[in-house]
């Protein structure tokens, strides 16, 4: 079975992601493979709105922490790019279905999407600093710029996962629904938004989001340079290296 399951129906392209045994972590190949839905969905008249899901008990944990200490930086972060250029740019509506937990960029993918339906009792992290690393997917500019700056550095310097209910406080996700309905909530919208005149649907999105774009590409650029930097230091190798044995990161004999 794909990690990364697509099913093009009713002008909807509908992404899964797809690896519940690891919690959705996304591997090099997951992002190739997200990148290249996106790019689908962009290049294909018929599809009007993108849908991505994960799985019932998680959207995604995030990067594969494996992959973050075994393949190389450059590799990492030219894995990544092309998924953060397409979700950055896409010009059609991309709705998210978050169940479960959302974590690193399970979570700051999710300030890309248009509309963001989460169950009630999903969580969501931004665990960066507490890894050793710092914010990624233009999360830097993103954050601060949709909830203000002390409630973006809160969540950014403690890296505390926190519930749905706070995130549709601070206005990071659209609406809250029950558990069990989450992802047919989102599918019902997706579908009543492939129904609406496409070109004015788009027209919009790009307007709401123009001033955002060269910004969040600025943001793309200067968080690669710090993130190439730190994730080869002995705080993150020691972070990271801490949540695969399953153990609290030991930062003081660095
Ligand atoms: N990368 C690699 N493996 C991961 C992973 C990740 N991001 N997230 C979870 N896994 C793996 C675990 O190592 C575990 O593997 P194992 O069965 O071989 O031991 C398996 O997935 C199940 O994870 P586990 O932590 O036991 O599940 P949980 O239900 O207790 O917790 C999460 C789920 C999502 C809350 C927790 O896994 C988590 O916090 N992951 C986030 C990791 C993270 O910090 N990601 C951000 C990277 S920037």
């Amino acid at each position: 079975m794909s990690v990364i399951l697509t099913d093009h129906d009713n002008h909807v392209l509908q992404i899964t992601i797809n690896r519940p045994e690891k919690k959705n972590a996304l591997t090099l190949a997951m992002y190739k493979e997200l990148a290249l839905a996106l790019d689908h969905a962009e290049q294909n008249d018929s599809v009007h709105v993108i849908l991505l899901q994960g799985q019932p008990a998680v959207f995604s944990s995030g990067n594969d922490i494996h992959d973050f200490l075994n393949r190389s930086t450059d590799e990492l972060l030219q894995a990544i790019a092309p998924l953060l250029r397409a979700i950055s740019t896409a010009k059609k509506p991309i709705i998210a279905a978050v169940t479960g937990s959302a974590i690193g960029i399970g979570a700051t993918m999710l300030l890309h999407c248009d509309l963001v339906y989460c169950s009630e009792n999903a969580t969501l992290g931004f665990p960066f600093v507490k890894l050793g690393l710092c914010p990624e997917a233009a999360s830097s500019y993103l954050l601060p710029s949709f909830i203000g700056y002390q409630k973006a550095a809160e969540l950014l310097f403690f890296g505390e996962p926190f519930s749905a209910e706070k995130a549709f406080e601070l206005g990071l996700v659209t609406a809250l629904c029950p558990e069990a309905d989450t992802m047919t909530i989102a599918r019902q919208k997706a579908d009543s938004l492939a129904l609406l005149p496409t070109k004015a649907l788009q027209a919009t999105k790009s307007l709401l989001k123009n001033r955002l774009t060269p910004l969040v590409q600025d943001a793309l650029r200067a968080e690669n340079e710090s993130f190439s930097t730190l994730l080869q230091s002995a705080e993150a190798k020691e972070a990271l290296r801490a949540f695969l044995e399953k153990r609290p990161a030991n930062f003081s004999r660095l």
